[in-house]
């Protein structure tokens, strides 16, 4: 199967104080369609490092990144935005909505940032019922429960019908119940062919997924490499 999105030998150096180091280590991964992957890793190991460089938001230093085979390296940032907003649901750690739009506007909105075909307030509608959020479309951002929240900006990573979907920490900070309604409603995508890439700080999640991988100090390993009782 083809690879939806590649990270060939990627590396993400920065200073502390004037020491380089690698927050993102010769890191390589194939994820391909219909994959569900999980990254867990201690914090500060490099995963929102990584995960900005997969959405195609921060250039790695070295190595490439090709999203449907098509390298981001060297593109323009008018066609960088296009790739990502047609390609990639990105939900960033701690994304918040624009809080004087609406729930239905801050859904609705990357549909609306580049000319797509189609209902984009009629999709982003469905999306809300999905979500079980409808009757939220016209309450705004600071009305909304974290978990309700959390819901309307996975719904509005998925108007674009992306190829991949890519998320940091989706379930942080929320209640047992809503982490494993928003793990089943992300389950369920990936059922109806969603290609997932999460990162996830809570182990009892990841048996949504369809493997996991650990990143340690900037690399990632195959597996589950925490052992239990530490905290990720
Ligand atoms: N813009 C930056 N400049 C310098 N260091 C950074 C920058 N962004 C992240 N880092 C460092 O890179 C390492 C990895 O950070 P991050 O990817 O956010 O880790 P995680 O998401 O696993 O907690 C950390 O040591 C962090 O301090
Ligand atoms: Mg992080």
């Amino acid at each position: 199967m083809a690879a939806v999105l590649k990270l060939n030998d990627v590396c993400r150096e920065y200073q502390r104080g004037n020491v380089p180091f690698f927050a993102v280590n010769h890191v390589s991964l194939s994820i391909e369609a219909g994959d569900f992957l999980n990254i867990i890793g201690r914090s500060g190991s490099g995963k929102s490092t990584l995960l900005n460089i997969a959405a195609g938001m921060l250039s790695p230093t070295s190595g490439s990144v090709e999203l449907d085979g098509e390298n981001l390296a060297g593109k323009d940032d008018a066609t960088l935005s296009r790739l990502r907003n047609d390609k990639i649901g990105f939900v960033p750690q701690g994304a918040s909505a624009l809080p004087n739009l609406t729930i239905l506007e801050n859904v609705v909105l990357p549909f609306c940032l580049w000319p797509h075909g189609g209902d984009g307030e009629g999709a982003a509608r469905l999306l809300l019922e999905r979500f079980g959020i409808s009757h939220l479309a016209d309450s705004y951002p600071s009305e909304l429960s974290g978990g309700e929240l959390r819901r309307a900006l996975i719904a509005r990573a998925l108007i674009n019908r992306p190829r991949i979907v890519i998320a940091d920490e989706p379930t942080s900070d929320l209640d047992v119940e809503s982490s494993i309604n928003i793990m089943e409603a992300f389950a369920k995508l990936n059922s109806e062919g969603v290609t997932l890439l999460l990162v996830s700080h809570d182990l009892d999640m990841l048996k949504f997924g369809k493997r996991v991988c650990t990143m340690s100090d900037g690399h990632l390993m195959d597996g589950n490499h925490l052992t239990d009782g530490q905290n990720p």
